[in-house]
């Protein structure tokens, strides 16, 4: 497998391959099925994980690491780029460094490649299931919790900082305290939410966009199957003898973007792979910028439909 292409991020040294390997898994993975796909995913070629303090599987992904390392799969930790987030329950400016160091235990390193806000919300106390009341829910103290996400990388936690599921609006509250500006903006991004004036946005200003639910999160609860079921993108697949998910993920990376994808399959994680050979016709282009457009993943569907979650899936 030859190298996967790798990306510039503006505010951190080492470059991201473009495409890495999701592990929030639905329903949710056991620790050994998780770390088996992981080290299977290291196997046919990716090089980028990405984990949150939500998805539990910090833990599997720290531990697929050490046996990839004992199995001579990768030399060195520095072979890989290891994104984590920020989970809303500790988002307050104290509570980041401590957060950041326990996603570092759970992972078994020194460093974090990025670090993201996971969502711009703060949610009180420990929330242990979902949905959540509507007092749990507050907004996010912008600067106090961009000073914590700094201090992370003047210690060392981490390279990188960003964040996830930020607006054009949020972005630019954040840049209005930064010192380091976030180099990564995780979003939700696929032919059925092509985002393009995020994309716009971000582009002008420097921003990475990492797409997640690139295949529209299929089969998970949080997903639907419109991207996978599209007959605009099974036509262009038969015709190219491509898969739907081959030309939905082609069709993201053809969007100057870098993206984010699960399988915990070991043809599928291969599959996803093979994109970098062939190139969408500017006819194909045009047919997928036609497909109904509507968000999949809301914040809503996720923390309930409270006032300040409603305004916040309502930004662009
Ligand atoms: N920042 C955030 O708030 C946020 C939100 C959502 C997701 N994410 C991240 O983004 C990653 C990817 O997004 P996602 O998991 O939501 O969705 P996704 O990658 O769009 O879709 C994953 C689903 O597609 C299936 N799949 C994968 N490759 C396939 C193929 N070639 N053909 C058919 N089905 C295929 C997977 O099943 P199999 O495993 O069985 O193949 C799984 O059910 C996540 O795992 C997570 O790391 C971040």
């Amino acid at each position: 497998m030859a190298k996967l292409p790798g990306v510039t991020l503006s505010s951190c040294e080492k470059p991201m391959p473009v495409i890495g390997m999701g592990t929030c898994s639905f329903p949710p993975a056991d620790l050994e099925t998780t770390k088996t796909a992981i080290i299977e995913a290291i196997k046919a070629g990716y090089r980028h994980f990405d984990t949150a303090f939500a998805y539990g599987s910090e833990k599997p992904l720290g531990e697929a690491i050490v046996e990839a390392l004992t199995l001579g799969l990768i030399m060195s930790r520095d072979e890989l780029f290891i994104t984590t987030k920020l989970w809303s329950s500790f988002a307050e400016r104290d509570q980041i460094v401590p957060a950041c160091k326990m996603s570092l235990q759970n992972l078994q390193l020194d460093y974090i490649d990025m670090y993201l806000i996971h969502w711009p919300v703060r949610l009180t106390g420990r929330v242990r299931s979902m949905p959540v009341e509507k007092d749990a829910i507050k907004p996010l103290d912008v600067k106090g919790v961009w000073e914590g996400m700094e201090e992370c990388v003047k210690l060392g936690l981490t390279k990188g900082i960003g964040v996830s599921n930020f607006s054009c609006k949020k972005l630019e509250e954040v840049l209005a305290v930064a010192t380091i500006p976030p180099a990564v903006n995780q979003v939700e991004l696929n032919p059925t939410w092509q985002q393009k004036e995020l994309r716009e946005f971000c582009k002008a200003k420097g921003f990475e966009i990492t797409a997640y639910s690139p295949l529209g999160a299929n089969n998970t609860k949080w997903g639907d199957n419109r991207v996978m079921d599209s007959d605009v993108l099974a036509e262009i697949a038969k015709s190219r003898g491509k898969t739907v998910a081959q030309v939905a993920l082609r069709w993201v990376y053809e969007q100057g973007v870098s993206l984010v994808t699960k399988s915990y399959n070991k043809e599928r994680m291969k599959q996803n792979l093979q994109i970098f050979d062939w190139s969408l016709s500017g006819e194909e282009l045009e047919k997928i910028s036609q497909i109904p457009q509507r968000k999949g993943v809301t914040l809503a569907s996720v923390l309930g439909p409270h006032d300040l979650v409603l305004e916040l899936d309502a930004e662009v």
